[in-house]
């Protein structure tokens, strides 16, 4: 007897099984035919997959779109003074509000896992306040990790260093940081430093912003690989963006592929963003703003796709589907062989769960009851499709749920109804 089972579904691997439920756990991943259960979700020839995971956001920032005003150069530096302007004026009751509707939102798209940076440069913290009640309120349904972040420069800003540990004090969860955005390159070096120590002595993760900007000399992820050996971080760390080796020389980037996997430095790309807002400063040709994705992996270096922002000061668009982020990755990746499609597919499931250090991930027996199941056959299909999730499951409950939506055609000699996003078969 169990407590749901959900029938008939394709797993990523493409194994069709049932998967029996019972409270907060997977309890079998077979053939249940005959076995009971309180629920039944039919999802015969629908792909079932473990939730999607996000392991780069800005929940203090979301949903604030043209508040108070766009950014009308498109950087990442009209964004952040953007987001200077909004963070002097808001509530911690508008950023809860804000930050709560996100999540409903991703709830409705599968993603039950999310990290978010949370800025730690406004000297009343209303950023870590809010989303500290956030993490409290959704905690049943989302893994909600905070990162610390000091967002003007944990130098820059001469109370961040102050303000970035009380944060750590209050309960944030990871330790952040921007090296690129300080003064000098010495100031961001000491800053990595810094900010690694305070990992280390704390027994803390690291997530850190690292090299985001088009200039091929910024080579913080160096010294971020040296101090994550040298205090034994290994397997904690994780850069984000590295949007500079993008434009790095090809030689150094054959030395410093090796020493990033050496300290098992996880990456997380945000190809929504950064295709945004990398390469303003060209003419033509434009540089894409994506990291080196596929020669990272062959290195053996865990990558991720982050989202990063959604109708915020830095990006204009945004759904809270981790497929949409994959999508764009792909095709700024050129991962379009069927295995790069699948790892694509891959990379916003388990290697985000490994990046943020999910416990009981996964769809077999023993893990965590969380699933989703999508209007597509298999990953890549999801991919193409970015479909309707049809069911979502978080610990053994049904969170969410959407009809099937075909659409009707009044068409001479074709037939009544298309799968809606043209599924095939
Ligand atoms: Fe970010």
């Amino acid at each position: 007897m169990f407590d749901l089972i959900v029938k008939g579904g394709t797993l990523p691997d493409g194994l069709v099984a049932d998967i029996g439920i019972r409270g907060d756990k997977i309890a079998a991943v077979e053939g249940l035919a005959g076995a009971e259960a309180g629920q039944v979700i039919d999802a015969t020839g629908d792909l079932v997959c473990p939730p999607f995971v996000d392991p780069h956001f800005h929940m203090d920032a979301t949903l604030s779109y043209g508040q108070p005003r766009v950014n009308a150069s498109g950087t990442l530096l009209e964004g952040i003074a953007l987001w200077g302007e909004l963070k002097a004026i808001a509530t911690i009751d508008e950023m809860k509000a804000r930050a709560l509707e996100y999540c409903d939102w991703a709830v409705s798209m599968g993603l039950l896992a999310i990290r978010s940076h949370v800025d730690t440069c406004d000297p009343d913290l209303k950023g870590v306040q809010a989303l500290l009640d956030v993490r409290e309120t959704v905690k049943e349904y989302i893994d909600l990790q905070l990162v610390a972040f000091p967002q003007d420069g944990l130098y820059r800003d001469p109370n961040a260093l102050e303000q970035t540990l009380r944060a750590l004090d209050m309960g944030v969860d990871v330790v952040g940081g921007i090296p690129h955005f300080e003064r000098t390159m010495d100031e961001g070096s000491w800053s990595i430093t810094n900010l690694c120590k305070i990992a280390a002595d704390r027994g803390l993760p690291v997530d850190m912003h690292c090299d985001e900007t088009d200039d091929p000399m910024s080579r913080h992820i160096e010294t971020l690989a040296y101090e994550t050996q040298r205090l034994g971080l290994n397997g904690r760390v994780a850069a984000s963006h590295l949007t500079s080796m993008h434009s790095m020389d090809n030689y150094y980037v054959s030395k410093l592929l090796p020493l990033i996997a050496e300290a098992g430095i996880n990456a997380i790309p945000n190809p929504l963003i950064n295709i945004v807002l990398q390469g303003r400063h060209d003419t033509f040709p434009k540089r894409r703003g994506l990291t080196r994705v596929k020669e990272m992996q062959a290195h053996g270096i865990t990558v991720g796709w982050g989202q990063d922002c959604v109708l915020d000061p830095w990006y204009s668009l945004g759904t809270a589907d981790m497929l949409d982020v994959a999508f764009m990755g792909l095709h700024v990746a050129q991962m379009t062989h069927p295995d790069e499609m699948r790892r694509c597919f891959d990379m916003v499931t388990n290697a985000n769960a490994r990046i943020m250090g999910l416990q009981g991930y996964g769809l077999e027996p023993g893990c965590t009851a969380s699933l989703v199941v999508l209007d597509a056959g298999n990953a890549i299909e999801a991919l193409r499709l970015r479909p309707d999730r049809l069911a979502v499951v978080s610990r053994g409950k049904v969170v969410a749920r959407q009809t099937r939506n075909d659409s009707r055609l009044s068409l001479p000699g074709r037939p009544e109804t298309v799968r809606r996003r043209h599924r095939a078969g």
